[in-house]
């Protein structure tokens, strides 16, 4: 098998360019509650997009740790995954058009060897705000591209994201291979399954606005992406994405484990969901964020990824009470670490995550998978009703997808509006973020949430002059509506702590202090006391924001100009968070 190191191959190529190789942001989104994780390459950078500065220029490409909870379901294809890796180079009111093609094209045809026949592209046919792409086909021609192979497409295909969501986006340019045996057509046909898409380059000019409108940005950006996955199997020639050399060696590894084969079509399925769930269980936990297992948003999936996982490895007969999870966590983290350093520090992190959750599970599902066949055993309809459902999640720890999946399986369907409802009242401490609430879509940096996000690195500060210089930031969670902000503090604040805070707060406020972002070495930052929540998040170069004297911290805005913006800040609950971690909402009004 032809191997491709295609993530070095990628960045190097760029590099070359004179772009700046920036690591990969969290897989958990800092400041950005309309997301749980990170579905693309460009979403860290939103507000570099919007026209925010980057402190290490107007070039970029990275990889980037994303993950989306939409293909759960569909893991054990050949060709989903959860967690997955996107390649992306950008140029933020740097080159256009002409150089992110030819860049492109050249990285394909000459450094990947691709042959020029085996390629098609589509581009934008126009619509009312931009009108028909001439110039991205006219340098895919003078490349070499044929007109036959370049189709013109509408909004549905060429405009990225789509015309739906808010936020940054434009038309693109798509790049399409030939993954097929048979000789290549002479004229490209985009319904024809054996072109598969490898690379998106969307030339990012507006921002689709609350009010339905498309403002232009204040530049023109370029924005691509390509799936690590996704490519390297196709330029390996594999139509399954498990045998390209991205999974070999994990697949290896549970065949080993299990003493099964992975060919052998009983065992395929599962092998995939575990290998595709692990490595997502060990990047999840293993982010600085420090997600455990739960019933709420990113706790949640993880904790059904796990227990998923562990299903899957008893179908397959692998002796759960070894040490099994631990071999393949290391396997890959030491694949991994390289790109993404945290995962080496936080080992002993992931290996506890998956051991804890993996005995809290084992405990109770033979017993739960005992109570499920009786449960279908008496069922007078093929319905699993809401009551038997709870039982089953509140009982014995089963997701209610779990309860779904099996009962799938059987032929029997699940009342799961009924559970959800159950769930509800049931839960109504935990209700944010609870089933059904798990929410897609890109970064949104309005005028409230930008005060906001100021307003956190107030908090931040007059927390630290009332409580003591041990605080930091664990985490926030930012809303036009209101501001959460996680911090380490061992005790429950007295009530004159929080008028305290509340009072330092808006007297900053009221001091019109203007906010100012410089950029310098993270060395030098650090040297000047700047908090900084995740280190290896970002480069050499940073963008600091420091307010007067009251604070400095690394970050990557977007922040108000003055302090004197926000108005009045309200306190409105403190709570415990985790161990050692309490939890701030509060309002500006
Ligand atoms: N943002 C574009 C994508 O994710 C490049 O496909």
């Amino acid at each position: 098998m032809q191997k491709i190191d295609l993530k070095n191959t990628y960045l190097k190529f760029f590099e070359e360019k004179g772009h700046k190789i920036i690591p990969s942001a969290p897989v958990i989104p800092e400041n950005d509650p309309t997301c749980l994780f990170n579905t693309a390459g460009m979403q860290p950078l939103v507000p570099y997009l919007k026209g925010e500065p980057h402190p290490e220029g107007k070039r970029l490409v990275d990889v980037q740790k994303c993950f989306r909870t939409n293909d759960l379901d569909s893991i054990g294809d050949t060709t989903h995954h959860t967690f997955f890796e996107m390649l992306g180079n950008w140029s933020l009111g740097d080159y256009f058009k002409k150089e992110s093609i030819s860049w492109s094209f050249e990285l394909l045809t000459e450094r990947l060897n691709i042959p020029v026949e085996k390629l098609a592209v589509t581009v934008f046919k126009g619509n009312d705000i931009v009108q028909a792409d001439y110039e991205s086909a006219s340098v895919w021609e003078s490349l070499g591209i044929n007109k036959n192979k370049i189709a013109f497409l509408g909004e549905e295909n060429n405009w990225w994201p789509n015309m739906e969501l808010t936020g940054p986006c434009g038309p693109d340019t798509e790049i399409f291979y030939w993954r097929s045996q048979n000789p290549v057509p002479e004229v490209f046909d985009p319904t024809d399954e054996a072109w598969v898409e490898i690379w998106n380059n969307v030339f990012m000019q507006y921002n689709h606005e609350e009010d339905g409108t498309f403002k232009p940005l204040a530049n023109k950006n370029v924005d691509t992406g390509l799936g690590v996955e996704r490519v390297t199997a196709i330029l390996e020639g594999q139509t399954d994405n498990y045998k390209s050399s991205v999974w070999k060696d994990i697949i290896e590894k549970i065949e080993l484990i299990s003493g099964k084969s992975y060919n052998d079509e009983k065992y395929t399925k599962a092998m995939r969901i575990i290998a595709d769930h692990m490595r997502a269980v060990v990047i999840i936990s293993g982010d600085d964020a420090g997600i455990k297992p739960s019933n709420t948003d990113q706790g949640y999936i993880l904790r059904r990824l796990i227990r998923r996982i562990i299903r899957y490895a008893k179908s397959i007969e692998i002796e759960i009470n070894s040490p099994w999870e631990k071999e393949l966590a290391n396997l890959i983290i030491n694949q991994y670490s390289q790109y993404y350093p945290e995962l080496e520090r936080n080992r002993q992190v992931i290996l506890d995550v998956l051991e804890n959750e993996k005995i809290k599970f084992n405990k109770t599902l033979e017993k739960g998978l005992k109570e499920f066949e009786k449960i279908i055993a008496h069922l007078e309809e093929n319905l699993i009703d809401k009551n038997n459902a709870f039982k089953l999640y509140d009982t014995y720890g089963f997701p209610i997808e779990l309860t779904v999946e099996l009962a799938n399986e059987k032929g029997f369907k699940v009342d799961i509006d009924g559970f959800k409802e159950k769930f509800a009242e049931h839960q109504e401490k935990s209700r944010e973020g609870s089933i059904g609430k798990f929410k897609g879509g890109l970064a949104s940096t309005g005028e409230m949430e930008t005060k906001y996000h100021t307003a956190t690195h107030l908090l931040n500060a007059a927390l630290k002059q009332v409580l003591g210089e041990h605080v930091h930031q664990k985490g926030s969670n930012i809303t036009a509506e209101r501001m959460r902000f996680d911090f380490s503090h061992n005790a429950k604040m007295t009530d004159e702590e929080k008028q305290k805070t509340e009072e330092l707060v808006n007297e900053y406020i009221k001091m019109a202090i203007p906010v100012e972002r410089l950029e310098m070495k993270k060395e030098d930052a650090l040297k000047l006391g700047a908090e900084a929540m995740f280190l290896e998040k970002y480069g050499d170069i940073v963008s600091v924001y420091k307010i007067g004297d009251i604070s400095i911290e690394l970050c990557g805005g977007p922040h108000v100009k003055n302090t004197n913006e926000l108005g009045a800040f309200k306190i409105k609950k403190e709570e415990s968070s985790s161990a050692g971690v309490r939890r701030i909402k509060a309002v500006l009004i």
